[in-house]
């Protein structure tokens, strides 16, 4: 097969970046944290969760996150194996964050797809596999908790194969599942990775063989080396080559089982990322796409988050570099704007700790500390002018009228609501009448997170209110053609923050209604910024 070379004299070439996308239970967390242990960059299974523990407990309004035991924010992890730099970005698995979990997948170049072997694919997985899709974001496919009481194997090929209109190539099989779970054998490699034979049966030796047929099979494998040899063999024949090709370009995924609880598979999927993952790819861009090995430093802001750090009411921009060297102390400018930023103090988000990043390279993030200069979807440059593209706004499906407790506040509400929708929590819309804001989001959870740090940050006590609209379209069209529409829908006007005309729709019905009598309107469900 070819493959990208593991070390290479150029640093791009040397980098993965990547996300995990699973549908909530699958054992991305326990992943993540097996993944950090062996590239090295945790001593202990255990610290993802402490970790995140301990920064749970010192901000309040990720009370919310602990009362509905789920992870809203989502973070940065690196670590490094045989000289390979990966760059792991966590989504949050909740379906209600899809916005922000989306714009993160934007900034990846492959993705790996946790399943619960027992489950298949979920909800969440498929609707997460869409958007790689979209982007052809190429996938390796991790079958999870093989140790577990779960479906058959060439079932969940066959579902995977079915439910996302993929090739499947397996790497490795289940001598057993469950309780006769007897190791794994790598179709590929020829080795048979076995437990370590104590009670908690956690990965033990690896042990290179002669093949199927050898007689140590029998040996490794005990009682289900029979049914291993037939499965395989069968596997073998009857699923796609593993062509490297054709995983880049999103039409077949590698499929490795394992136990993410049981060490199982795990350093597998370390092994298939650099081997067979792409490198930092072009980023699509105007006036062209942006090649990582060109030489001028780019990037786009794909994240921004506010308070990491309750001392300092600050906020981290996250930008994937996309070309160029970046250098600590460097001035890029700000495309929207034009204004020349200093990075003086850029973050790396090693597992440990954020750690001063020196210097970086095309498919790292760095993190960015400033007081909401940078925004989501924004472009930074050296010097020559361009733009990413990709990076879109959702049209939100919750719309709410926000009632403040205390009138006197209103001020301090303002500036909270253009604080978090330039984070990207919510989207903020000014009614064309009227003068009350009307907040936007995803999901209902949003408005939670959102009531939460109304209090917790800005001190300002606020409840939602119904809408007379349900969901908001962005429109565009010739402009005799936007004013005739837009007079006579005055009352259903706003403009989101950035003054881009949006229409507000009471429901589907009058959604669609009115779509189809004005085809000379485009109607956007997503919009990104200029
Ligand atoms: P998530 O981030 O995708 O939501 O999943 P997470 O890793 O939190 O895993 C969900 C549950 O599945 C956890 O159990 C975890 O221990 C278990 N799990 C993960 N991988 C495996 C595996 O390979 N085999 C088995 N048998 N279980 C696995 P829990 O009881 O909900 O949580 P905990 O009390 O163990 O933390």
């Amino acid at each position: 097969m070819t493959v990208t070379p593991a070390r290479s004299a150029n640093p791009v070439e040397n980098r993965r970046t990547f996300a995990i996308i699973s549908h909530p239970d699958a054992g991305k967390t326990t992943l993540t944290e097996k993944l950090l242990l062996f590239g090295g960059a945790i001593h202990a299974a255990g610290e993802v969760r402490a970790r995140g523990a301990n920064r749970r407990a010192r901000s309040d309004w990720m009370k919310i996150e602990q009362a509905r035991g789920i992870s809203v924010t989502s973070s940065v992890m690196t670590f490094e194996r045989d000289g390979i730099t990966f760059n792991l970005l966590d989504t949050p698995g909740h379906e209600d964050f899809s916005e922000d979990t989306y714009r993160t997948l934007t900034a990846v170049d492959s993705a790996v797809m946790v399943i619960d072997a027992a489950k298949g694919i979920e909800a969440q997985t498929k609707k997460l596999f869409e958007v790689c899709r979209l982007r052809d974001v190429p996938i390796i496919t991790f079958i999870n908790k093989v140790d577990r009481e779960g479906k058959d194997p060439f079932e969940l090929l066959d579902e995977v194969a079915d439910t996302l209109a993929l090739d499947v190539a397996p790497l490795n099989w289940p001598a057993g599942l469950g309780g006769e779970f007897t190791g794994l054998y790598d179709l590929k490699r020829r080795r048979f990775h076995k437990p370590d034979g104590s009670d908690s049966r956690l990965a033990g030796d690896v042990e290179a063989v002669d093949g199927l047929d050898d007689p140590r099979i029998d040996a490794l494998a005990g009682p289900m080396a029979e049914r291993l040899r037939e499965q395989a063999e069968l596997a073998e024949g009857g699923y796609a080559e593993l062509d490297v090709a054709q995983y880049r370009a999103g039409s077949l995924t590698p499929v490795i089982f394992g136990s993410a609880l049981k060490d199982f598979g795990v350093v597998d999927l370390i092994d298939a990322l650099a081997a067979m993952a792409p490198s930092p790819r072009a980023q699509p861009a105007l006036p062209a796409a942006v090649d990582p090995n060109a030489a001028q430093v780019s990037g786009f802001v794909f994240k921004v988050q506010a308070n990491m750090n309750p001392q300092h009411r600050d906020r981290i921009a996250f930008l994937r570099l996309a070309s160029g060297r970046f250098r600590r102390g460097m001035k890029l400018k700000q495309m929207s704007t034009g204004k020349q930023i200093a990075i003086n103090s850029p973050i790396f988000f090693f597992a440990q700790d954020r750690e001063i990043a020196d210097e970086a390279f095309p498919g790292d993030i760095i993190g960015i500390p400033n007081h909401g200069v940078l925004r989501v979807g924004d472009t930074l440059v050296e010097k020559d002018d361009l733009t990413f593209t990709g990076i879109p706004n959702f049209a939100p499906e919750i719309l709410r009228r926000v009632k403040l407790d205390d009138p006197t506040k209103s001020k301090q509400l303002k500036t909270a609501l253009t604080d978090m929708a330039e984070e990207g929590v919510t989207q903020l819309f000014k009614p064309a009448l009227g003068s009350q804001w009307i907040v936007g989001v995803v999901g209902q959870l949003q408005l939670e997170v959102l009531i939460s740090r109304l209090e917790a940050e800005y001190r300002v006590a606020a409840s939602f209110e119904p809408s007379p609209y349900e969901t908001a379209r962005w429109i565009s069209g010739e402009p005799a053609a936007m004013k005739a529409f837009m007079d006579e829908h005055r009352s259903a006007m706003a403009e989101d923050r950035d003054g881009a005309p949006v229409f507000m729709a009471r429901d589907s019905w009058e959604l669609n209604f009115i779509t189809g009598r004005f085809p000379d309107i485009k109607f956007s469900a997503t919009r990104e910024r200029a």
